[in-house]
């Protein structure tokens, strides 16, 4: 029988076959190659209430008591903490009158990513990890070079050739760590990360490790206390490599063993068209997704064919009563410029998924007109400066001359 790791008080199992694994750099079970989750000792919580966790500001580390790493050894630039705001002239526009929007692009560096990186990178640092690295569509990139700086650790990052926007390209260049522009798509550069993770060349923090969900599962807690535990009907989010839509479940598992919540909100998942195989999985009404090998979608983020969480991520789906639909290019790009004209809200496009396929399921009649929904939007608008543009009107230019400009202004 294997020893549970020391930290804290969590262990790292086998969410298939409930192995404990001591093997911190391992990424999948060694006994039966299933996927890797925590167990975070709960005990202590049943005796406090929400409120109890308030002296601490809202953000990731309010729920140190749900985390697997010691908050002394923390290594944060104050994710999380986002707004949550309540859209009525978007929701009046796409006849969802109770909608909210939990606006992660208001992260450190404009992703949800950061939530899941500060425990993750806090656990390398405790486990004396050197060197750091991911595969990336890349947000998970740019927010693990900049927790790779502020640790001081080398960080190198692996992103499909030609298929990442050019802020998170800047970001991951501009925090100093080693970009690789792989020739081939994000399934095939994590395969590359995550054999090099196997011959411990690098500590692997893609959301494979089971550490990032951890931090991941704060947006619902933080969703929870901005409603003041008034249970939503409905979370809405888009699904790429399926971490975060898994993590809000372990959340709301979570919530529901220390009795703080009963009633549960139904996870729907959202993916494009050109790259859904968890939409097609749960059509077929399956609890396994078969890969699509040419994943293709403007919305770059969620540009995935093989999501290393789909299983858990389908899982999510039935044990909330959710549902999963796939949504065009056309829709993104619609919903993105609603989100923006209707609420200042600026989300890149794989954000805007969650938006357009609310909208889709409102249409549809699943969605009820008097449910209460909110849509995760995980990623900022500046992200993706060169789609924001070009689907915008363009630049007028102008002579300095006061005549012209006023003709202009009258047009
Ligand atoms: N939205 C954004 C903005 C993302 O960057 C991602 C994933 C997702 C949604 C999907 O989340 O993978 O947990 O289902 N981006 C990863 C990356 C893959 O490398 O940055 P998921």
């Amino acid at each position: 029988m294997q020893e549970a790791v020391t930290m804290a008080d969590h262990k790292i199992i086998c969410w298939d076959c409930g192995k404990v694994i001591t093997d911190q750099y391992a990424d999948v079970c060694p006994a039966c190659g299933g996927l890797l989750t925590i167990k975070v000792d709960l005990e202590p919580l049943k005796a406090k209430k929400p409120k109890d966790l308030h002296k601490v500001p809202i953000g990731v580390w309010r729920y140190a008591d749900f985390m697997p790493v010691d908050p002394k050894n923390k290594i944060s630039i104050q994710e999380g903490g986002t707004p949550l705001y309540q859209c009525s002239s978007l929701g009046k526009e796409i006849g969802i009158n109770n909608l909210w929007v939990k606006y992660e692009g208001a992260n450190p560096t404009g992703s949800f990513k950061d939530r899941g990186m500060t425990v993750g990178i806090s656990h390398a640092n405790e486990i004396g990890a050197k060197t750091v690295g991911c595969a990336s569509t890349g947000n998970t990139s740019a927010s693990l070079a900049a927790y790779a700086a502020k640790a001081g650790m080398r960080c190198i990052v692996f992103l499909p050739s030609g298929k990442v926007a050019a802020g998170k390209l800047a970001q991951a260049m501009f925090f100093g760590a080693k970009v690789v522009s792989i020739d081939g798509n994000f399934d095939e550069a994590l395969d590359i990360a995550r054999k090099l993770s196997e011959e411990r060349s690098m500590y692997l923090l893609n959301s494979i490790n089971p550490y990032r969900p951890e931090g991941q599962k704060s947006v619902l807690f933080e969703i929870m206390d901005q409603l003041a535990y008034d249970v939503p009907d409905r979370i809405v989010l888009p699904v790429g490599n399926a971490g975060n839509i898994s993590a809000v479940h372990k959340g709301i598992t979570e919530l529901k063993e220390i009795g703080w919540i009963e009633k549960v909100p139904m996870l729907t998942g959202i993916q494009a068209e050109g790259s859904m195989p968890i939409t097609r999985a749960f059509e077929a009404r399956k609890l396994d997704f078969v890969p699509e090998e040419h994943p293709e979608t403007i919305a770059t983020a969620i540009r995935i064919g093989n999501p290393v969480s789909g299983r858990k991520a389908l899982r999510a789906i039935y044990d909330t009563g959710g549902c999963s639909v796939s949504v065009t290019d056309q829709e993104i790009l619609a919903a993105q410029r609603l989100l923006g004209r209707k609420e200042g809200v600026g989300v890149e496009p794989a954000s805007a998924a969650s938006v357009a396929g609310a909208k889709k399921l409102r249409e549809a009649g699943v969605i009820g007109k008097k449910e209460r929904v909110v849509c995760i939007c995980t990623g900022n608008a500046l992200k993706d400066p060169d789609t924001i543009i070009s689907s915008s009107e363009p630049v007028i230019k102008s002579s300095k001359d006061l005549k012209s400009i006023r003709k202009i202004m009258s047009q």
